[in-house]
């Protein structure tokens, strides 16, 4: 797929997936997450490739799932048979067996946040707040966060982030383990790519074999399926629509007349 705002580019042994739609805070449309996709699966099938770096331009990592393919699937605008991407791309995610480095170099919105928590190594700058409003939107979480986050931070901090809404900084996120280490903006990209060259030097089966050890792939699979029905629910709810008109209208969203 040719998608302008994905880069995907080979750099010796490591697949680099790259954000690049600074102007909209890199938020993700459903081409994205097509060509993120795509990135995953030619990374699996080609042996040269040994490890996979996700990266961004700009000061945004990524705003998130593009808020206007949200509404056009609110209003009934989107066609209701159009491939939904994003599934694809979280399952690939969950799949993948060849090591997944990312750099978040500013602050993360939504599955910008999640796709950490399925990721094996994460640097993150310093000031970069992770922020995961799916409550605040009227949706769930998606991507089996549900169960990532609270079985990787404990229950109390994961619902000050997935139910209160709060936002994470980066230092904390290197604190609780969400990411590796949390550095100078600058510093973030260099180091997340040693770190993908570094795995992408070692012994390939038995890294795979270990990472095949360390993931419940069932359990995530079962969860993420369990959400996506809910949340594809709620993304047609009176909730979400005043969430996304707000959004639209850049006001405070108000549901108090709401249920
Ligand atoms: N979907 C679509 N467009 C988005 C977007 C998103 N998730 N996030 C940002 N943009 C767009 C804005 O509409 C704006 O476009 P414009 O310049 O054509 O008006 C541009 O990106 C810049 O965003 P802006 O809101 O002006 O920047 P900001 O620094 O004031 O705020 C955010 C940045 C990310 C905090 C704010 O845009 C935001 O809250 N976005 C929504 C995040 C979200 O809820 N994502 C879904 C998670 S499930």
């Amino acid at each position: 797929m040719n998608e302008e705002h994905i880069l995907v580019s080979r750099h010796a042994a490591v697949l680099e997936i790259r954000f690049n739609r600074p102007a909209k805070k890199n938020a993700i449309t459903n081409a994205m997450y097509g060509a993120m996709a795509d990135g995953l699966e030619q990374a699996a099938a080609d042996k040269h490739m040994r490890a996979i770096l996700f990266t961004a331009a700009g000061d945004f990592f990524t705003a998130g799932n593009d808020l206007m393919d949200f509404a056009a699937i609110n209003s009934g605008e989107a066609a209701e048979n159009a491939p939904r991407e994003v599934g694809r791309f979280l399952m690939r995610m969950i799949e993948a067996e060849k090591p997944v480095v990312v750099a978040v170099q500013g602050n993360a919105v939504g599955v910008g946040v999640t796709m950490l928590l399925q990721a094996d190594l994460v640097y993150i700058a310093e000031g970069a707040k992770l922020i995961t409003p799916f409550i605040d939107l009227g949706l769930v979480p998606e991507n089996a966060s549900s169960i990532t986050i609270p079985d990787r931070i404990g229950y109390v901090r994961a619902f000050q982030l997935l139910g209160l809404c709060e936002p994470m900084s980066g230092r904390e996120a290197a604190a609780c383990g969400i990411a590796n280490a949390a550095l100078p903006m600058a510093e973030v990209e260099t180091k997340a790519r040693a770190a993908a060259h570094a795995l992408a030097k070692k012994p390939a089966e038995s890294l795979r074999l270990t990472k095949n050890l360390m993931r419940n792939r069932e359990a995530l699979t079962k969860r993420l399926n369990e959400e996506g029905a809910l949340f594809a629910q709620r993304l047609k709810s009176p909730e979400a629509a005043e969430a996304f008109a707000a959004f639209l209208e850049r006001r405070p969203a108000d549901f108090s007349k709401l249920g």
